[in-house]
């Protein structure tokens, strides 16, 4: 790797490698692409999540009780047969429901760059979102909500929030789904454990990332289980059993609150992806948490970079400094079959920060620390809010622990998905390599896959990624032969996706068993059926 570019506006150098150092260890993966063409092909999905227990997180976990009020708030960004689906599983769970449904107006196509304006003013809304959510605590007119996919955690003592991440069939008929709760809950804790008790966190990514903090102490109560209260209650004031711990399904590789005088995240991040989608390779050099320069990055670094310079001068409430670029999150994404879904992608709700929780994906936030109590001051004091992202795809992350330093993801691999402990788990349920197994890996050229990473992918990469998918999408059986990928996870060896019989065997409480081998057809038609 080159040293770190200082052009404001041109990369002077960046991630170069005489061979693609991923080519045989992460070679790339997609999912099989399944045609749903009824809403009985997603009720097994929904049944899992339905019986998994209620938490704050970002696994969707509905937890479903007869003669629960509850309310579903969809739009018409969602496909009306994910709606219908819905609405049959709350039936069919005796809940009385309301359906609040919003037109949003037209879906956009997004540009990675839209990041920007999307989260200044997402910020706001959110913002709104938390006033009602108040007002509708108090009315006391529904148990539980089921509302967006991430955003907005609030305090759930008189009413429950959850997940509705069911966009399309595509997303909701897949096995992160039927994923069985005590496996993802042993993942996130796994991962949890080993973050809030090292002491230095570095973090690397091929696409140009190396940066390092300090673990502190003074982040933590004394047995480091969970954060200070005192920082808790200063940023998520009214929130705090929500602020001190990690959020299942997002765990936090950074602790989500700041300990002024003591901020020393240093080094470089860089990426081509943020929560809308992919973007020109960006780069952010950090010093001390602070965001100091934003070098390339095409329009979303000019952005960014016109967005800093007009706040740099501003003091946030809590912030460490002046200015609103601090970099506060790193958070780690757990569940292994979340996978980029490909039908109108990047689109409406259709965009990148679904995949940010598959297993061993980070993303890296930067701005104002999202829903917190000092986000909602610096909104009421007039100030600009926002956070903006960038994702890692193939991280490693190591740990340096009392006497005994500790990866705990390798090349983007999240190794709870090789303790031996979590795979004797998954044995009970079907097997390690059907659940620990991630079903999607993208295919990157230069990295994984044979190329110029800067040349043919990192110069201009929605145009790489919308090539990817449309063939991915429309000629599945020849997109992994093509990307020199690994094509297992396309062949749904269980029926696991698009309503296949080992859904339903899940959802029934029983191991998916293996279905008829299949062969490619040149239709497309492959891996469904
Ligand atoms: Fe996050």
């Amino acid at each position: 790797m080159l040293e770190a570019p200082r052009h404001p506006s041109l990369p002077t150098s960046f991630p170069r490698y005489d061979a693609p150092p991923l080519i045989e260890t992460r070679k790339p993966r997609c999912p099989p692409y399944v045609q749903v063409s009824s809403v009985d092909q997603l009720m097994p999905y929904l049944d899992v999540v339905a019986r998994r227990p209620y938490n704050q997180g970002l696994h969707a976990c509905w937890d479903l009780k007869r003669g629960e009020r509850v309310q579903l708030r969809v739009d018409n960004w969602h496909d009306p047969m994910v709606v219908e689906a819905c609405k049959r599983i709350l039936e069919k769970y005796g809940c009385p429901y309301e359906i609040m449904f919003v037109d949003k107006g037209a879906i956009p196509q997004w540009k990675g760059s839209d990041e920007v304006e999307y989260y200044l003013y997402r910020t706001k809304e959110l913002a709104q979102w938390m006033d009602q959510w108040d007002v509708m605590s108090k009315e006391g007119k529904f148990d539980k909500l089921l509302w967006g996919y991430g955003g907005p955690v609030l305090v759930d003592t008189h009413m429950k929030i959850q997940r509705m991440p069911f966009i399309t069939p595509e997303i909701l008929a897949s096995p992160a789904f039927l994923m069985p709760y005590e496996m993802l809950e042993a993942i996130d804790l796994w991962t949890w454990n080993r973050v809030r008790t090292a002491k230095r966190v570095r973090i690397t990514d091929p696409e140009g990332t190396d940066v390092e903090y300090t673990n502190h102490a003074g982040y933590y109560d004394r047995n480091r289980e969970f954060y200070n209260s005192d920082l808790v209650h200063d940023t998520w004031t009214g929130n705090e059993g929500f602020g001190r711990t990690y959020l299942p399904g997002h765990v936090l590789g950074k602790p989500w609150i700041f300990l002024p005088g003591k901020e020393d995240g240093n080094g470089v991040i860089a990426g081509t992806t943020n929560h809308i989608a992919p973007v020109d390779w960006t780069q952010l050099v950090v010093e001390n948490s602070k965001i100091t320069e934003i070098n390339a990055g095409g329009l979303f670094g000019e952005k960014l970079r016109k967005l800093k310079a007009e706040t740099d001068h501003l003091q946030y409430p809590g912030f460490p400094g002046k200015g609103l670029f601090y970099w506060w999150e790193a958070s780690i994404g757990t569940n292994p079959h979340i996978h980029r879904p490909r039908k109108d992608f990047p689109s409406g709700w259709i965009n990148c920060l679904y995949e940010r929780v598959r297993s061993g994906v980070i993303h890296i936030g930067f701005g104002t620390i999202i829903s917190s109590m000092n986000e909602r001051r610096a909104a009421k004091a007039g100030l600009p809010v926002g956070h903006w992202h960038l994702h890692l795809y193939f991280p490693t992350v190591k740990l340096e622990r009392e006497g005994d330093d500790e990866l705990i993801i390798k090349d983007g691999r999240l190794l709870a998905l090789d303790d031996p402990q979590i795979r004797k788990m998954a044995d009970k349920h079907g097997g390690a390599d059907l659940w620990l197994k991630e079903s999607w890996i993208p295919a990157i050229p230069g990295l994984n896959v044979k190329g110029d990473y800067w040349n043919h992918y990192a110069s201009d990469p929605m145009k790489w990624v919308k090539a990817e998918l449309d063939i991915c999408r429309d000629f599945h059986h020849l997109f992994m032969p093509m990307v020199g990928g690994d094509p297992t996870a396309c062949h749904d060896t269980h029926g696991l996706w698009g309503g296949g019989p080992g859904a339903f065997a899940v959802a029934e409480g029983k191991a998916p068993q293996p279905v008829a081998p299949h062969v490619h057809n040149a239709d497309g038609s492959c891996c469904g059926h």
